[in-house]
């Protein structure tokens, strides 16, 4: 389960940040006070538009940054006073492939389990499944810098997972991936949660959040400003789709602002 307790979280601006983003100080409140829970057995969505703060929450709730306000536990265990033991539990993933190229997909999946401390029996299970799942068999031994980007995307997930996490976090899983790879992912995403895992993914295309996620949060400007299924979305806003109610609940947002 991941509980976030009125998370805040303000980045402090350099010279060059503030002129980019033509702020007026040198504070960017990038979370807003956001309280969300999800659980096991789900796909929970964080959604919102760029720059809504998706990443960043992520980011937090995975230990990468610690937020300015608030708390966040992960099965119990406070990010920011107990990081190992959330980092036992989840696996973090994004787009941003970042592997050594010199190594074959085979060799950075054994070493990342070694580092686990995973016995090698399990982890030459673990890779018979995963590799099986995502095509890598077939080039296990060539060295990353050899693979297509698609490839190098799902050996970056298959390696993400090797410890068999509880908690899945994936920060816009299909950004930049072919329609091929894209279903594959988001398959196994839905695999994960039969296997009652806790996926949690962010997206700003209403569309797969309607067909993948159980529950969602909507970002807009930091702040949440909606918590529930997709049936209460609809319903709060008397809107057809999810994209219907995102604009709606946009509207609504601007509307208070301005
Ligand atoms: N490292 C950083 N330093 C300063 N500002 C940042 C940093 N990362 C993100 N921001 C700003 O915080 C806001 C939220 O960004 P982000 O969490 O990446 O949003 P999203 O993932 O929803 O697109 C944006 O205005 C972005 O410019
Ligand atoms: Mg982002």
């Amino acid at each position: 389960m991941v509980e976030v307790q009125h998370v805040t979280k303000i980045y402090k601006l350099n010279k060059k940040q503030m002129e980019e983003q033509k702020a007026k100080n040198n504070m960017k409140v990038a979370v807003k006070n956001v309280s969300v829970t999800a659980h096991e057995g789900e796909i929970f969505g964080i959604l919102g538009p760029n720059g809504a703060g998706k990443t960043t929450l992520l980011r937090c709730v995975s230990t990468l940054l610690d937020p300015t306000e608030g708390t966040i536990l992960v099965n119990g265990h406070d990010t920011v006073k107990e990081g190992e033991a959330v980092r036992r539990s989840i696996a973090f993933l994004t787009n941003e492939v970042k592997m050594d190229a010199h190594f074959s997909p085979k060799y950075l999946f054994r070493f990342f389990g070694r580092l686990y401390g995973i016995p090698d029996d399990v982890i030459s299970m673990r890779q018979k499944e995963l590799f099986e799942y995502f095509n890598i068999t077939e080039f296990e031994d060539k060295r990353v810098e050899e693979l297509s980007t698609g490839m190098k995307q799902k050996v970056s997930i298959a390696v993400s997972l090797v410890h068999d996490p509880s908690i899945v976090i994936f920060d816009e899983p299909t950004n930049g991936l072919d329609i091929i790879t894209a279903r594959a992912v988001t398959d196994y995403l839905k695999l994960l949660k039969e296997r009652g895992k806790l996926v949690i993914i962010s997206t700003h295309i209403m569309p797969e959040a309607q067909k993948l996620c159980d529950r969602m949060a909507m970002i807009i400007q930091g702040s949440c400003v909606f918590q529930g299924t997709l049936e209460e979305a609809l319903q709060g806003t008397h809107a057809e789709d999810l994209e219907d109610a995102f604009f709606e609940l946009y509207r609504k947002t601007m509307e208070v602002e301005s």
